[in-house]
């Protein structure tokens, strides 16, 4: 079966803006179900699950790299473009998984690392036994290690130099992140070329768009920190083109893990655009630092710094991932502080983050679990839940560096967690097995047998989220308030006049992060008056006063989504 554009598949709405509307959920098919037994995740066991996604209330899934590869560094290390992994399955399983998301109007978004390879791709053993030959130019070779030295080292951990030098080619070859990942060259056009054909393979089979991994490193320069070098991003505008001209709807995720004001910098401009969405990685860190500082005041800064995005573009939240906490893009002090909370054991560290999962980091409070996502799921952008986090899954530090956080998911308390069938020796990693997050205590069968659990919790917001197109569509303004813990903001949004019919709404979003309750006063100038409803339950709350102030109590790091204004319908 081929595959033309995806606005045109049965399943899929006809909705340009989808993926801000949507909620995103990341799932590593190596970790999620094993479908035949031989102790790893497939294709088909990610398609046997596809319903429970559907039920949780996901829009779009984004797949870490599924392509053929070694994996030395989770499928980051990709040694075929174009095959998939066999332990996963075939392109025919990949073709189903499309259709079969798109059936449930569900998109698929893969992750496509096109700054390195695998040096067990064909390219670069092409590259190192032939400088002359068509694959001689295609990675970045020195004689010397002493080119680039402005360029820090990310794998800080694992690597001393980003030069690596090969007994073959008998020169020095170029590498961003593990040794054994060398970059592609891009400033040989038959890069360009190459890897564009990749994408259009990938796009010709149906899928909704890609996250570009690692993308601030595709050039580096002698004077410049070879991260977002100008050439970059002009690579980014060339790809954008191509993506609008030949495959419209389909999105560019920007993974740029930079200073605030250069993350922005990849959404483009209004007639230049690059991505269609970048991670905030700005955000991310200080929910964390918020939550156990008990101070708005940080997250109250960065959301309060005004930056102009083009038309369309928008973030992605998100608390965890397949990688560690970041902790690159905060300041010293911050980065000591939040060490100090939530890495005091040196195994929970690695390279310049944390490897733990949410559930452990927060410490299993349910209360805070519940602020988090109540943050992820109301923050301009569209919220990137990370597989089984809903469940509350904990993580294994004994692990080596990011499988801490890769463990099989947890369906039923059975042998493997539900996950496999397989000898539990012969799992690609071990089910947690720990006194708190235990596989028979923390699973998805027991979670939907309980009304009150975390699994129903995070469903039920998602469906109110989704219940409100302001969360989504609508613009931030943050407003003044008169205690340190409590951030507050509106999410507003004029509607759109679409075949959506989306009204016009706003959405009052208030946040404690102390430890104890308060009551606060906040600012609402100019809606003095307003009634306010309670978004959940539909209660009334006190109206704002005619002085144009709310007061509020908060119980312990709780969270209010009111609605303002007169109500609807
Ligand atoms: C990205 C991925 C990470 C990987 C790295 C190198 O940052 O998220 O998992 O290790 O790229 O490929």
């Amino acid at each position: 079966m081929t595959f033309t554009a995806p606005l045109t598949l049965p399943g899929l709405a006809l909705d340009p803006l989808w993926y801000r509307r949507a909620v995103f959920y990341e799932v590593m098919v190596r970790s999620f179900v094993d479908s035949n037994g031989d102790g790893a995740g497939d294709l088909q066991g990610l398609i046997s699950k596809l319903d429970y996604l559907q039920w949780l209330g996901i829009d779009a899934l984004w797949i870490p790299p599924i392509f053929d590869s070694p994996l030395r560094d989770g499928g980051y290390d990709i040694s075929d473009y174009h095959n998939i992994l066999p332990d996963f399955g075939t392109i025919d399983d990949f073709r189903e998984l499309v259709t079969k998301a798109h059936e449930r109007n569900m998109r698929i978004v893969i992750d496509l690392p096109l700054n390195h390879t695998s040096d067990q791709h064909p390219w670069f053993q092409a590259s190192r036994a032939d400088p002359e030959g068509p694959y001689g130019d295609f990675y970045v070779w020195s004689d010397t290690d002493e080119k680039y030295p402005n360029v820090r080292i990310i794998f800080t951990d694992y690597e001393e130099s980003n030069w690596t030098f090969d007994a073959e080619r008998r020169q020095f070859y170029w590498h961003r992140f593990f040794s054994h990942q060398p970059d592609l060259n891009f400033e040989n056009p038959a890069v360009h070329e190459a890897v564009f054909d990749v994408i259009r393979f990938w796009m010709d089979l149906g899928v909704d768009g890609f996250r570009l991994d690692a993308i601030p490193y595709l050039y580096e320069s002698e004077e410049g920190s070879g991260e977002s070098e100008p050439e970059t991003h002009e690579f980014i505008r060339v790809l954008r083109r191509m993506m609008d001209t030949e495959y419209p709807g389909r999105v560019m995720i920007a993974e740029a893990n930079q200073w605030p004001a250069e993350v922005v910098e990849y959404f483009g401009t209004e007639e230049d655009p690059e991505c269609h969405m970048a991670f905030d990685f700005p955000v991310m860190p200080r929910i964390f630092y918020s939550l156990r500082s008990q101070s708005a005041a940080e997250l109250n800064r960065v959301l309060s710094e005004t930056t102009e995005t083009p038309e369309g573009a928008g973030w992605g939240v998100f608390l965890r991932n397949h990688d560690e906490l970041t902790l690159e893009m905060v300041s010293e002090e911050y980065r000591q502080a939040m060490y100090g909370w939530y890495a005091y054991d040196p195994r929970m560290r690695v390279n310049i983050g944390i490897r733990r999962r949410l559930a452990p980091l927060l410490d299993n409070s349910r209360a805070e679990l519940e602020l988090a996502h109540a943050l992820l799921f109301s923050l301009p952008g569209s919220p990137f839940l990370y597989y089984g986090d809903e469940i509350g899954m904990g993580d294994n530090i004994w692990l080596p560096d990011r499988d801490a956080s890769r463990t099989p998911m947890q369906w039923t308390p059975d042998r493997n967690a539900g996950f496999s069938t397989a000898d539990p020796g012969k799992l690609f990693l071990p089910v947690v097995q720990s006194l708190v997050y235990n596989y028979s205590l923390v699973n998805v069968e027991s979670q939907l047998a309980q009304s009150r659990s975390l699994l129903h919790w995070v469903r039920n917001v998602i469906h109110v989220r989704k219940a409100h197109p302001a969360f989504g569509l609508g613009g931030v303004r943050v407003l003044e308030t008169d205690h340190e813990s409590v951030l507050a903001f509106v999410r507003e949004y004029a509607g759109s006049g679409t075949q959506f019919g989306d009204a016009p709404e706003r959405v009052l979003c208030v946040f404690s992060f102390a430890h104890n309750p308060v009551s606060a006063r906040i600012r609402l100038d100019g809606d003095n008056g307003q009634p306010l409803w309670d978004l959940f339950g539909g209660g009334a709350f006190p109206s704002v006063r005619d002085d144009g102030v709310l007061e509020l109590t908060l119980a312990t790091q709780s969270f209010y989504w009111l609605h303002l204004g007169d109500r609807r319908g």
